[in-house]
């Protein structure tokens, strides 16, 4: 079966090869990685490789601390706030999509938001441009959604603001070389581009961490996950495995250039076959393309149905879109292969053929 589902979402087959065989027993701690406590020398390993790992293949510079932690992405809604904003501090978010309101309404429910600007009036089919933001000058920080995962879009690079940006990356991490300029704090769930669920990773800049308050219950506090090495509390031990073992994927496949090269191929494949035809109508305008997530309608939408049964019969999974836009969203993350983007191809073109 292809797997197109937004996440969890495919992982590279020879990951899920190498967890099978070494399910029952790890050759270092001689045991399950399932049963292998967090405090022994073994995964202590496992984690100091991991974040060496990560740190190289993103190169990540020295003076940001990466930290997994729990939650998903959804905790970070919060945390971030309540880490960052002091008594009367701000934050400046940029509206462009189901993900970036959810960051928007939890933020407000923490401290004083201000919305820089919004795409919500054209429908979120494209994010703002640069130079329509209107940054206020007092903030603590900017907040952006990189990649947004239901709309189908994404920043073609990330705006220039006069306080660090913080990023929701959760579903472009690591599709390609990472631009780090003015980010303070960068967070991703896990299960789209990097494993499986129940695994955050932040990326966060020395400066923002000596910034954050100190006054947090210990697991909302990134000061705390940070003096603890992300060992605070007991991390999802069996999930950063899996990381580890995607990062050095990555890593065999030609690092995140090379990942890049893969991205942009199979989504112009993908978005020429759509454009090609009026039987499709990708969602997202041109300019701000998402390059993992797809989305389009077929243009009489009563056929999205017959669409999506006739995909699952030909073994392709998981394309219909979020339940709160409906249409059409083949993601195909880093792990999805070029192959499967083919196949799509040649579906939708048999499809158009039928069906006229
Ligand atoms: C851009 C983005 N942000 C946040 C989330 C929420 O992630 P989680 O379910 O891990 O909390 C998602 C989930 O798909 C996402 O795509």
């Amino acid at each position: 079966v292809l797997n197109f589902s937004a996440g969890p979402a495919v992982l590279p087959p020879p990951v899920v090869e190498q967890v099978q065989a070494e399910l029952l027993r790890m050759p270092r701690p001689g045991m399950s990685m399932l049963e292998v406590s967090h405090r022994s020398t073994g995964f202590q390993a496992l984690l100091e490789e991991t974040l060496a790992d990560l740190r190289t293949v993103g190169r990540i510079p020295a003076d940001y601390q990466v930290l997994l932690l729990h939650g998903g992405a959804s905790l970070q809604f919060s945390m971030v706030p309540q880490n960052l904003l002091g008594p009367g501090g701000r934050g400046c978010y940029v509206e462009t999509g189901f993900w970036s309101t959810k960051a928007i309404e939890d933020a407000g429910r923490v401290g004083t938001v201000v919305v820089t600007g919004s795409t919500k009036d054209q429908h979120f089919r494209t994010v703002p441009s640069a130079r329509s933001l209107l940054w206020s000058r007092a903030a603590n920080y900017g907040h952006v959604t990189s990649n947004n995962t239901i709309e189908g879009t994404r920043w073609p690079e990330l705006p220039d603001a006069p306080f660090p940006l913080v990023v929701d990356a959760s579903s472009d991490i690591m599709s390609g070389p990472m631009d780090f300029r003015n980010c303070g704090l960068i967070y991703a769930s896990a299960q789209k581009n990097l494993g499986p669920a129940g695994v955050t990773v932040v990326i966060i800049r020395d400066d923002i961490l000596e910034r954050c308050r100190t006054d947090m219950p210990a697991m909302l506090s990134y000061r705390v996950h940070a003096e603890h090495r992300s060992c605070y509390n007991t991390p999802n031990t069996f999930g950063i495995y899996v990381l580890g073992l995607v990062v050095k994927w990555m890593r065999s496949v030609g690092g995140l250039e090379q990942i890049r090269r893969m991205n942009v191929r199979k989504a112009l494949r993908l978005y020429e076959a759509l454009d090609a035809s009026d039987f499709y109508r990708p969602t997202a305008a041109p300019e701000c393309r998402s390059l993992m997530n797809v989305t389009f309608r077929l243009a009489n939408q009563g056929r999205e149905p017959a669409f999506l049964a006739a995909a699952e019969r030909a073994g392709m999974d998981g394309l219909a879109g979020h339940r709160s836009v409906g249409g059409v969203r083949a993601s195909i993350y880093n792990a999805f292969p070029e192959a499967g983007v083919s196949q799509l191809v040649e579906f939708l073109r048999e499809f158009e053929r039928t069906q006229s």
